[in-house]
């Protein structure tokens, strides 16, 4: 017989419009029996770390187009994770192997699809709840943002927004290692002191504090940008557009400023990418799985060395993954946002 076990999740209560709130996810609990329907080929996880990702507010919406897959109303939510298999009807993997990839918000979960959304993590050496976001899909995101989008040269004007974010930190210190002058922008002083005394930026701005985001980056970028990592949206791009240096780069990543708005600002300055010979790139970060081994090879023994610094914001227990989630569109959250399920 089946162990059957207590099973906390998050759960979406309904579509979110506006600024996502606590409310609008419930924690319950039910059962659940600890072994795979027969003939499987899926796999069960026991979850350990959750990541709260800014992409899961597109997802907590009805779909406006085909390339959100949104929630479904009364079940958990999911998202990127740290998991350990308990039982598995994938060859490629066994109990006991631990994993990062697609895991519902809940302490146990069946994934039915692991060839295309788990990952097998190879390095243990190192903190698992990394692969929540430096070691997993946000770490991957600066990576392919910086050297496969951003085209970045030694001695570029680099400017980050979201810059204390689990991408804008990475790629700022990238950056740095390359010979790049760097600012970022972030929301509050503490990030900001944070963006040059821990992460090396050469210099940081409160953007919630600049009447004219267009001011603000001339003093900081005289003669221009050579390079903008764009993860903000809406008036930041605008500015950004104003100040962009000749073929300059800029990198599409998020927008976060825009998930929440009912309907999308409009962008001017747009004739910019003309007149400027602007290279203006957007990317999704799985198209890119494939340099992942890559990518550790790379990022692995900087971590363990020291070289690379890494701030994550760490919420105990399922019961605070609501607030850990809404948090990150308010900048509550000072460094990559991880929710603990289990500690094993
Ligand atoms: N293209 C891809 O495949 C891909 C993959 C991963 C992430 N992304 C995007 O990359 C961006 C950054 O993600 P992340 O994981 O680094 O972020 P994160 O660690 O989750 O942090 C998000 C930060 O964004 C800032 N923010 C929130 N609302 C904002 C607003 N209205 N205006 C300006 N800043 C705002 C907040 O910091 P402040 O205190 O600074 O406001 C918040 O802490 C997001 O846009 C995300 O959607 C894209």
């Amino acid at each position: 017989m089946a162990q059957v076990v207590s099973n906390t999740k998050v759960v979406l209560k309904g579509y979110v419009t506006g600024f996502p709130k606590e409310s609008d996810l419930i924690v319950k609990t039910d059962t659940i029996e600890l072994k795979l329907p027969e003939g499987s080929k899926g796999v069960l996880v026991k979850n350990l770390y959750l990541a709260a990702d800014a992409h899961m507010r597109s997802q907590m919406s009805v779909a406006e187009d085909n390339f959100v897959e949104t929630y479904i109303v009364g079940e958990p939510i999911h998202g990127y994770g740290v998991a350990k298999v308990l039982e598995s009807g994938y060859p490629n993997l066994k109990k006991g192997d631990l994993v990062w990839g697609i895991v519902g918000w809940e302490e146990y979960h069946i994934n039915n699809a692991p060839e295309s959304t788990l990952f097998k993590i190879e390095h243990t050496d190192v903190p698992l709840s990394y692969y929540t976001g430096i070691l997993g899909m946000t770490g991957m995101t600066a990576y392919v943002a910086f050297h496969v989008v951003g085209n970045v040269k030694k001695g570029d004007r680099v400017y980050i927004t979201a810059a204390f974010g689990a991408v804008g930190q990475l790629i700022g210190q990238f950056a740095k290692a390359l010979g790049c002058y760097v600012v970022g922008s972030a929301g509050s002083k503490e990030k900001v002191d944070l963006l040059k005394s821990k992460f090396g930026f050469d210099d940081a701005f409160n953007y919630k504090e600049e009447k004219d985001l267009d001011a603000a980056l001339k003093r900081y970028f005289p003669e221009g940008i050579d390079v903008y990592f764009e993860t903000v949206g809406g008036k930041m791009l605008e500015a950004a557009l104003l100040n962009m240096r000749l073929n300059g780069r800029i990198a599409g990543i998020g927008m976060i400023s825009q998930h929440n708005l009912e309907e999308e600002e409009g962008v001017r300055y747009l004739l910019s990418v003309i007149t400027k010979r602007l290279t203006m790139r957007g990317f999704i970060v799985h198209d890119h799985y494939d340099l992942i081994p890559q990518y550790h090879e790379l990022i692995v023994p900087l971590i363990k060395k020291g070289t690379i610094k890494y701030v994550e914001d760490v919420a105990e227990g399922l019961e605070n993954g609501p607030a850990a989630l809404v948090g990150i569109f308010q900048g509550k959250n000072v460094g990559k946002q991880v929710v603990v399920v289990a500690r094993e």
